[in-house]
């Protein structure tokens, strides 16, 4: 068989008239679609850390200990997590927040441990979070300093900080918004991002900047999960108002990126015990990251009910991932409902007002088909009622308090 040798002409005349083609009118859209199918693609990419695919789980220090933080505290918390069975449970990132860094870099320009506080450093305090089968996750900030002012942020310093945490292990990274220079998040945090990419080590990005720009309509390119809303305090007031800010986004999180209402102050004294059930469960079905920011080492047996409610729990990593809604509220009554795996829904009735009254989900307003039968789990008692529902559940619930069933469709 012969070859078919090429000319001079195949060389010159053939790209060309590619080229001619290519950049000619009725191709040009074409082309223009395909760059920004790239630049889609690119912009996807700009976190592909495989990490986040459910909300969270683990410790941060912020809530409790503020800038008391030291490195005894959190090996302490990391052993009580294991010893109290939260670890198996799924809480797992060991979160240190502000204050652990020295206020001046090294001569090579890297974050250094506090040298009081955190004398032993942080890859050691990785090395043994990680023994534990833990994780390490750490704070730092996108402006010139911290919000503590007790540290520098790593505005212009990201290349090297994101690098220094893949050497210390580090596993979780909270970056904040304070003493920036100005400059939209949209800027400045996906510079972060990219830094993390290229450090080599799979990072979870935990943004940051209180709810300012929106980032729930950006915050999947960047991170893992961004805050929906300023600092929550241990108060009643502060937490319900924390849960419906973040509600509001609730069709932005999946997989891979979560709302993220502020960490939780279960154990911390300020609300009560039904207060504090409240605050888990829409957290739970607001696919929030459950981030206990109380002292592990010295919880109460009802602190521990409610953070170890296995059920509770599953409904907060269930692998649909879909975020529950306040579907209705009336006054101080309000009905959140949302989607499981298996066609199960699952439903937090909440009384916000001074006192118990009857509350009804409809299957009209909850997404489930009229007539539908179900089986209703009550998720806080542990048990499943006797009786079977059809187009509506009706419970009866205390003041500042709530009641959780998760329906599953019988026929
Ligand atoms: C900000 C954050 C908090 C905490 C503090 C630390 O206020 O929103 O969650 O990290 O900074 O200074």
């Amino acid at each position: 068989m012969k070859m078919k040798r090429f000319s001079a002409c195949d060389f010159f005349v053939i790209p060309l008239l590619l080229f001619i083609i290519c950049f000619s009118s009725p191709f040009i859209s074409a082309s223009r679609l395909l760059q920004s199918d790239i630049h889609e693609v690119h912009r996807r990419s700009l976190l592909a850390n495989g990490l986040g695919a459910t909300p969270q789980m683990g410790w941060n220090s912020w809530n409790h200990f503020n800038c008391m933080v030291n490195e005894t505290i959190v090996r302490q918390t990391a052993d009580a997590l294991v010893s109290t069975g939260l670890a198996k449970l799924g809480y797992r990132y060991v979160n240190i927040d502000d204050c652990w860094a020295e206020l001046n870099r090294t001569s090579e320009g890297k974050l250094i441990g506090n040298k009081v506080t955190f004398p032993s450093g942080i890859k050691a305090l990785a090395d043994y979070v990680h023994s534990k089968g833990l994780k390490l996750g750490i704070y730092s900030d996108a402006g010139f300093y911290t919000c503590s002012k007790r540290m520098p942020g790593s505005l212009h310093h990201e290349e090297i900080d994101a690098k220094t945490f893949a050497e210390w292990g580090i596993d979780y990274l909270k970056y904040d918004n304070c003493y920036n220079d100005g400059s939209k998040p949209t800027v400045r945090y996906p510079v972060m991002t990219r830094a993390l990419m290229k450090a080599g080590r799979p990072i979870f990005f935990s943004l940051c900047e209180w709810g300012d720009m929106h980032p729930a309509t950006w915050g999947a390119h960047v991170g893992n999960s961004w805050r929906t809303t300023g600092d929550i305090t241990d108060d009643w007031k502060s937490m319900v108002s924390r849960a419906d800010m973040n509600e509001v986004f609730a069709d932005y999180a999946r997989p891979g990126g979560w709302n993220d209402p502020d960490m939780l102050e279960i154990g911390n004294g300020g609300m009560t015990h039904n207060e504090y059930v409240v605050h888990f469960s829409l957290w739970s079905v607001s696919k929030a990251p459950l981030l206990i920011g109380c002292d592990v080492s010295n919880i109460a047996k009802d602190t521990m009910e409610i953070l170890a409610n296995k059920e509770v729990i599953q409904v907060n990593q269930d692998p649909l991932g879909v975020q529950a809604k306040k579907v209705r509220y009336e006054g101080d009554l309000e009905i959140w409902a949302g989607p499981l795996s298996g066609y199960r829904t699952v439903i937090v009735l909440v009384n916000r007002g001074p006192t118990r009254l009857p509350i009804t989900a409809l299957w009209e307003d909850i997404e489930l088909p009229v007539d539908t039968v179900v089986k209703a789990r009550d998720l806080w008692k542990h048990k499943t009622l006797s009786k079977s529902f059809k187009n509506q559940l009706t419970a009866e619930t205390d003041s500042h308090a709530c009641k959780m069933f998760i329906l599953t469709p019988i026929s």
